[in-house]
C-alpha cells in the first residue's frame, strides 16, 4: 500500500525533474549546461532519466500537492522536507537528480548532486531508508546493466552515479555502482544472480584500495571470482574515461585487471618486506582468506590459489594447505 504510493510519487517526481532539466530556461542554463560541460550526452541523460530540481522553495512540493498525493507520505520519499513544524519544502533545491531504479525499472529513490563545487550542504543527498529504498540492497545502474552483465558474464563495480553513466557512454554497459559505501552481502548476492565474475574498479588512492579490500572476504564467501582494477592519478572511472577516451580506457582495464587474492597478497608482501615476523603474519592472513573459499564447488579454485600463493610466499604448498584447513 505505502510502497505502491511511494513508487507513484517517485515516478511523478522523475517526470517533473526531467521536464525541468530539458524544458525550462533555468534547467537548461544551470543544470543541463553543467552536465554538458562534464561530457554527458542527451541520449544518456535520457537513458538514465537524469533531471533537475529547480532552485526554488517548493515547486515540486506544490506540484505534488496539486496532484493530491498524500501529504503525510511526502517527507518519507525524501523529496520534500518539513520546515517549522508543518511547512513542506523541496529537499533537493538546485540539484541534479539521478533516479535509482529497481530491477523492474520502477524508481525507488534518488541521488541529488549539487551543481559544481558548491558549499551548499553535502555533494550528494540520498533518499532516506523507507519501505522501498533499502540502502544495503541497492546497486545503482543494475536495471540498465542487467542484459549486458548477462552477456559479458561479468559485472563491473564502481563507486558513483557519474561513473556508471560515463562508462555507458564509452560503450561499457555491464556496470553498477555501490554508492560510495562499503559493499554489503545483499549487494553481492544481487550481483551473483547475474554472474560469478565481479570486477571492482575503484580509485587507486588508499581509501579506494581499503574499500575494495574490505569487500573481498565477503565476496569470496559468496563464491564470486573477484578481480580488481585501480584507476591511477587520483582519477575515478568517470574522470579517467573522459580524460583518455573510451578506447584507451578499455585497454587500461583489460591490461590492469588483477586477481583480487593475488593483489591482496602482493600488497601485504610489499608491506612486510624482509621482516620475518611480518611475513609470518602475512602467511596466516592469506590462509584465512583462502579458507573463506569453502563451498564444495570451489575446491579446485581453492587448490589453484593455494598453489599460486605458496609460490609467491616461497613456502611449501602442503604446509599452506594444512594452515588453510586449520582456519576452516
Ligand atoms: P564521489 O565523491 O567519488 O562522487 O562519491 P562521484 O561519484 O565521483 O561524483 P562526481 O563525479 O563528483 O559528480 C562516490 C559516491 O558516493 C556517494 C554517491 O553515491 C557518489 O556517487 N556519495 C558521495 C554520497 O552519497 N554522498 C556524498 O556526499 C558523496
Ligand atoms: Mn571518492
Ligand atoms: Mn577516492
Ligand atoms: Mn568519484
Ligand atoms: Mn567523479
Amino acid at each position: 500500500q505505502t510502497a505502491d504510493s511511494l513508487y507513484i510519487i517517485n515516478n511523478f517526481a522523475k517526470n517533473f525533474f526531467t521536464n525541468a532539466l530539458m524544458n525550462t530556461d533555468d534547467g537548461r542554463a544551470i543544470a543541463l549546461s553543467y552536465l554538458k560541460e562534464r561530457g554527458f550526452r542527451d541520449d544518456f541523460i535520457e537513458k538514465f532519466q537524469i533531471g533537475y530540481n529547480p532552485d526554488a522553495r517548493d515547486q515540486l512540493t506544490k506540484a505534488l500537492i496539486a496532484n493530491q498525493f498524500n501529504k503525510e507520505l511526502l517527507p518519507k520519499t525524501g523529496l520534500v522536507s518539513v520546515r517549522n513544524g508543518d511547512e513542506l519544502v523541496d529537499n533537493y533545491r538546485g540539484r541534479i537528480i539521478f533516479p535509482i531504479h529497481n530491477n523492474t525499472g520502477k524508481i525507488i529513490g534518488f541521488g541529488a548532486r549539487v551543481i559544481g563545487k558548491s558549499d551548499r550542504g553535502p555533494k550528494y543527498i540520498n533518499t532516506p531508508e523507507n519501505e522501498i529504498y533499502v540502502k544495503s540492497k541497492i546497486l545503482y545502474g543494475a536495471y540498465q546493466a542487467r542484459t549486458a552483465i548477462d552477456k559479458a558474464d561479468e559485472c563491473l563495480l564502481v563507486e558513483g552515479y557519474t561513473d556508471v553513466v560515463s562508462l555507458h557512454q564509452a560503450g561499457i554497459e555491464n556496470v553498477v555502482a555501490s554508492g560510495g559505501t562499503s559493499l554489503t552481502t545483499d549487494q553481492l548476492r544481487l550481483i551473483k544472480k547475474y554472474t560469478n565474475n565481479l570486477t571492482i574498479i575503484y580509485d587507486g588512492d588508499n581509501a579506494g584500495v581499503k574499500a575494495a579490500l574490505r569487500g573481498l572476504d565477503m565476496a569470496l564467501e559468496e563464491s564470486l571470482n573477484v578481480r580488481l582494477v585501480l584507476i591511477p592519478d587520483n582519477e575515478d572511472p568517470d574522470s579517467y574515461v573522459n580524460k583518455v577516451g573510451a578506447k584507451a580506457f578499455n585497454e587500461f582495464v583489460a591490461a590492469s585487471k588483477k586477481d583480487f587474492i593475488i593483489f591482496q597478497l602482493e600488497v601485504m608482501l610489499q608491506e612486510a618486506g624482509n621482516d620475518v615476523n611480518k611475513k609470518s603474519t602475512v602467511v596466516n592472513q592469506v590462509a584465512e582468506t583462502l579458507s573463506r573459499i569453502n563451498k564444495a564447488e570451489d575446491f579446485t579454485k581453492q587448490q589453484d590459489y593455494i598453489r599460486q600463493c605458496a609460490a609467491l610466499l616461497k613456502i611449501d604448498e602442503t604446509g599452506l594447505t594444512n594452515l588453510v584447513n586449520k582456519y576452516k
